[in-house]
């Protein structure tokens, strides 16, 4: 991949796959504008890829604020950045059963993982369209092409959105030079699992189910590249998601229910 003179956005851009995409996006020769909440992190990366020659934004933004994607635009507009590459990235998972977090929470959740992604890409493709070229890359799941486990609840509907969503545009978009991927990984070793509070669970997982940033990432970049619109990494994900997909749904169902309780707080 050769991203010389292309603007990049990446949201999620201050820890694990996120960051993974700043990183390989400035080794390809893009100059990238990196969002997310802590900004002295997204500083620190900016000055450990200075060597590359690209140039490093940081931008913070706390991107559950309804305000926060036009208020990204319009500082692109103010610094005459027109974005080629958006990469939809930041979220997390929210433990515990739906009504065991307030609404209000639940709500901000879905500015999150639902709202920023679709504003944004709709915010940004418009300016994509006018030039001819654009790469979108929705960071949906597994969890967003199999049926649900119990907890975390909003997490696997928020992903199978980005699936379609990223589907529709895809076929919006066909034929021309602008490419719109849904990267669904399995389990990766990031902070997600921190975050989400189920690290203990996590560590019971055999070896062969965790998943590593560079090569997700890496595919991710392929994928969009040749416009595939769905892109699992890992022959073990893409078998599982192959086998959710042909058993009868009640069997797939009780199959993710079981195993969901060995990865997810569901209390
Ligand atoms: N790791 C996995 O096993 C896995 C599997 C499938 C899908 N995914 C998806 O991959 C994406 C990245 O997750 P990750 O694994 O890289 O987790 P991570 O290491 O915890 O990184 C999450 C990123 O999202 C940012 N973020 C969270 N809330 C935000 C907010 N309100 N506003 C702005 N930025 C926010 C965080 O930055 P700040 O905290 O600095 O704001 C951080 O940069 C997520 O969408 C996740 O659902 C992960």
């Amino acid at each position: 991949m050769d991203y010389r003179g292309k603007w990049a956005l990446v949201t999620g851009a201050s820890a694990g796959i996120g960051q993974e995409f700043v990183r390989q996006l400035a080794e390809s020769g893009a100059n990238v504008v990196m969002v997310a909440r802590r900004e002295d992190r997204l500083k620190e990366l900016s000055a450990l890829l200075d060597s590359h020659g690209t140039k490093t934004i940081p931008l913070a933004a706390d991107l559950s604020d309804p305000d926060a994607p036009e208020s990204i635009v319009a500082f692109l507009e103010e610094q005459g950045i027109n974005i080629d590459i958006l990469i939809n990235n930041a979220g997390f998972g929210l433990p515990g059963k739906y009504i065991s977090t307030s609404w209000a929470e639940q709500e901000k959740y879905l500015q999150l993982m639902v709202s920023a992604y679709a504003e944004l890409t709709h915010r940004l493709l418009e300016r994509m369209q006018a030039r001819g070229y654009g790469r979108v890359i929705n960071v949906a799941s597994v969890a967003g092409l199999v049926p649900p486990a119990a907890g975390h609840t909003l997490y696997g509907p928020s992903k199978s959105f980005l699936v379609s969503f990223s589907q529709a545009l895809a076929a919006e978009y066909n034929d021309t030079d602008i490419n719109v991927s849904a990267l669904c990984p399995g389990f990766t070793y990031t902070e997600f699992h921190d975050v989400n509070n189920t690290r203990e669970q996590l560590n019971k997982m055999p070896d062969f189910m965790m998943m590593q940033v560079g090569e997700t990432v890496s595919g991710a970049l392929k994928a969009v590249e040749k416009a595939h619109t769905v892109y699992v990494p890992g022959l073990q994900y893409k078998f599982l998601v192959w086998l959710t997909g042909i058993l009868p749904r009640a069997w797939a169902e009780r199959i993710v229910r079981r195993s969901g309780k060995n990865y997810r707080d569901s209390q």
